[in-house]
C-alpha cells in the first residue's frame, strides 16, 4: 500500500482545482509521531486556496470520512495530520515484507528498459586508488537499484587502456623495466616506471620524442609495441579483478578507450560532414563559445585521437547497441566539464538523445593535505584499504567471538563492507578527507553497524527456531504491535520502497545507507525495549514476524549497496 498516494486520494476532492499529484508530493511523514503518521503542511496551498493554512487544516478534519485505516486526524498550526490505525499498519506492511521476501522494496518502474552505467573505470598500468573505489562503489550500487526497479542495467568498464602514456610506458620498461620485476610486482613497477619516465624527461626532453614515436608504432599495430600493450593491460586487469572480487563487482561490459579506435574515424567524418569540425593550428575542434565552454579538442595536431573522441564515439556505439533509456557516467566532479562539453557535442551532431546522457559526479578524496596524484605515485592503496579493514575485522572478532566458524570469510564480508558503507554514507558530491581512523571505524552509523544488526535479527531468529525466510505471518495479531518501539520499526520498513526510489531518481545510494541505519536504529531499540523470546506465545509469534521483516529488509538493503550479510558476526 502506498499511503502517501492512497491520503491524496482522499483528500483530492476536498481542495478544489488541486490535483493529486501536488497532494501526494507536499505530504510528509512528521519526523516526530505525535503529529501523526503522515502530514498535509497546508500553508503550501494557502496561496492557491486564497485560505489560512489552519483553515484548510479544520475543513479537511471536518470532512474526514472515518475508516478502518485511519485512527484520527487533526488539525495543527498549519497541519493536517493522520494517525493510522497501527494494527492494521503493522499488519499490512509485515504481510508485504514477508510475501515478497527478497524482492520486498522492489518495483516494475524500468520494464524493458535499458541503462547504461559506466562506472569503476580504472586506468591500465597506474594504481587502482580511491577516487576508482568511490565510482566503482557508486555505480555498482546504482546498477543494483536500477535492477531493484526493474530495469535492465548494463555495467560497462570504460577502461582507460589507451593514450600517449603507453608511448612513454614502452620507453621507460624498454630503458629500465624488468619482465621479473613487472611479473611480480604488477601495477606497482608500471606506475614506478611511468614516474621515472617523467623524472627523466625533465632532463631528457628527447625521451618525450621517442615515447611519442612509440605510441604512433602502437597506433599503427606494431607487432612489438602491441605485445607489450597487451601485456601491460594484462598484467592491470588481474590486479583489478582482485579489487572486484573482493568487492563483489562484476560488470557486462570491459569495452574500454581502445575498443573505439577503429570507430572514430566515421563519427570523426559525421563530424565533418555536419560542419562541426573547425581546424585550430592543426588540431581539430567542436567550438563551444555559444555555450560558454572551451573547445572540444576531437583529434591533436599529431594526429591523435583524445578523451573526448573516445567519449561521442563509446556514446553513440551504447545508444546503437543498447538502445539505453538513460546512460549514466560516474566519476570525479573534476571531470564536469569534460561531460558537459561531450554531451554538447552530440545534441550539436542533431541526437535527440544527447538529454539521457548524464553525469552523476562525486567529491574528491584528499588525503590530509596532500593530493592524490597519479604521477607522484602518492595514493592510498586500495588493496591496502581492503585489507588492513580486514585485518582488523578479524582482531576484532577474534577478540570477541573467538570460537566463530568461517572467521576469515565473516572478515571478508565486514571488513569489505566498512568500506564500501562509509564511502556511500555522505552525498555523494561531498568531498572526503580520506581518515584510517573513520574508514576503519566500526562503530556508530557504519556498515558493520547494520551488519551486526542483521546478525542479531538472525541469531533471534535462529533461537526461535524460525527457518528459511517465511515465519506464518497471517497469524500474527497485529494489536500486540502498536506500542512505539514496534510502531517505529513499521514505519521504517515501511519506508524502504520508497527511499530506493529516491535514490534511483536523484542517482544517489546513500539515501538507502542512510536508510539503513534508522532501520537498524529503530530495530535496537525495540530489540532493547521488547523481549522476543517470551512465554506468551502470541506476542511471540508476533514480534518474530517483525524480527523476520528487518531481517528481510536490511539484507535487501545492504544487498543493493553491495554488502553482504552474514548471518552470523
Ligand atoms: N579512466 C577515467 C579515469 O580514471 C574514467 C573514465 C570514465 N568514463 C568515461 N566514459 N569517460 O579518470
Amino acid at each position: 500500500m502506498n499511503y502517501k498516494q492512497w491520503l491524496a486520494e482522499q483528500l483530492a476532492g476536498q481542495l478544489e482545482g488541486v490535483t493529486l499529484e501536488t497532494i501526494e508530493e507536499l505530504i510528509e511523514y512528521p519526523p516526530n509521531p505525535q503529529m501523526g503518521d503522515l502530514s498535509l503542511p497546508c500553508f503550501k496551498l494557502s496561496k492557491q486556496l486564497r485560505k489560512a493554512p489552519q483553515a484548510i487544516a479544520e475543513e479537511l478534519k471536518a470532512k474526514w470520512v472515518a475508516g478502518d485505516s485511519v485512527q484520527r486526524v487533526d488539525a495543527v498550526s498549519g497541519y493536517f495530520n493522520v494517525f493510522l490505525n497501527p494494527a492494521q499498519f503493522a499488519s499490512e506492511v509485515i504481510t508485504e515484507v514477508l510475501k515478497k521476501g527478497e524482492r520486498y522494496g522492489s518495483q516494475e518502474l524500468g520494464k524493458g528498459k535499458n541503462i547504461v552505467i559506466d562506472f569503476s573505470s580504472p586506468n591500465i598500468a597506474k594504481t587502482f586508488h580511491i577516487g576508482h573505489l568511490r565510482s566503482t562503489v557508486i555505480g555498482k550500487a546504482l546498477y543494483n537499484i536500477f535492477e531493484f526497479m526493474g530495469y535492465n542495467s548494463v555495467g560497462v568498464n570504460h577502461l582507460g587502456d589507451w593514450g600517449t602514456q603507453f608511448g612513454k610506458l614502452i620507453v621507460a620498461y624498454k630503458l629500465w623495466g624488468e619482465q621479473s620485476k613487472v611479473e611480480a610486482e604488477g601495477i606497482d613497477e608500471l606506475q614506478r616506471l611511468y614516474v621515472k619516465f617523467h623524472d627523466e624527461a625533465d632532463t631528457k626532453p628527447e625521451l618525450e620524442d621517442e615515447a611519442r614515436a612509440w605510441f604512433v608504432k602502437l597506433e599503427q599495430g606494431d607487432a612489438e609495441a602491441e605485445k607489450l600493450w597487451r601485456w601491460f593491460v594484462e598484467i592491470s586487469l588481474k590486479e583489478f579483478h582482485k579489487m572486484y572480487d573482493l568487492l563483489g563487482v562484476t560488470f557486462d561490459s570491459y569495452a574500454g578507450e581502445s575498443f573505439y579506435n577503429d570507430k572514430m574515424a566515421a563519427i570523426l567524418d559525421e563530424l565533418k560532414a555536419k560542419k562541426l569540425l573547425e581546424e585550430d593550428e592543426g588540431a581539430l575542434l567542436v567550438r563551444l563559445d555559444d555555450y560558454n565552454m572551451p573547445p572540444a579538442l576531437m583529434v591533436k595536431k599529431d594526429g591523435g585521437t583524445l578523451y573526448h573522441t573516445r567519449d561521442v564515439t563509446a556514446a553513440i556505439y551504447r545508444k546503437n547497441t543498447y538502445d539505453f533509456e538513460k546512460a549514466i557516467y560516474v566519476t570525479d566532479a573534476g571531470q564536469s566539464l569534460h561531460f558537459q562539453q561531450w554531451f554538447k557535442v552530440i545534441e550539436l551532431m542533431g541526437h535527440d538523445w544527447a538529454k539521457q546522457l548524464q553525469h552523476v559526479p562525486f567529491g574528491k578524496v584528499s588525503l590530509e593535505g596532500a593530493k592524490l596524484s597519479t604521477r607522484k605515485g602518492n595514493v592510498i592503496h586500495l588493496e591496502e584499504l581492503l585489507a588492513k579493514a580486514i585485518e582488523k575485522t578479524r582482531e576484532i572478532i577474534e577478540e570477541k567471538n573467538p570460537n566463530m566458524e568461517n572467521k576469515d570469510e565473516v572478515a571478508r564480508k565486514v571488513g569489505v563492507g566498512a568500506i564500501i558503507f562509509n564511502d556511500l554514507s555522505n552525498n555523494r558530491i561531498k568531498d572526503i578527507v580520506f581518515s584510517w581512523d573513520e574508514a576503519l571505524n566500526f562503530e556508530g552509523e557504519t556498515g558493520p553497524y547494520v551488519q551486526y544488526t542483521h546478525a542479531r535479527a538472525c541469531s533471534v531468529l535462529r533461537k526461535a527456531g524460525v527457518e528459511g525466510d517465511k515465519p506464518e505471518a497471517a497469524a500474527i495479531d497485529a494489536e500486540l504491535l502498536t506500542n512505539a518501539e514496534a510502531q517505529g520499526v513499521v514505519r521504517e520498513l515501511y519506508l524502504f520502497k520508497e527511499r530506493v526510489e529516491q535514490a534511483m531518481h536523484k542517482l544517489e545510494p546513500s539515501i538507502v545507507s542512510r536508510y539503513l541505519v534508522d532501520l537498524a536504529q529503530s530495530f535496537n531499540r525495540f530489540y532493547h525495549e521488547c523481549p522476543i523470546l517470551v512465554d506468551d506465545q502470541a506476542v511471540r509469534a508476533a514480534r518474530l514476524a517483525l524480527v523476520q521483516s528487518v531481517r528481510i529488509t536490511l539484507k535487501n538493503g545492504l544487498r543493493l549497496i553491495g554488502l553482504e550479510a552474514p548471518e552470523k558476526i
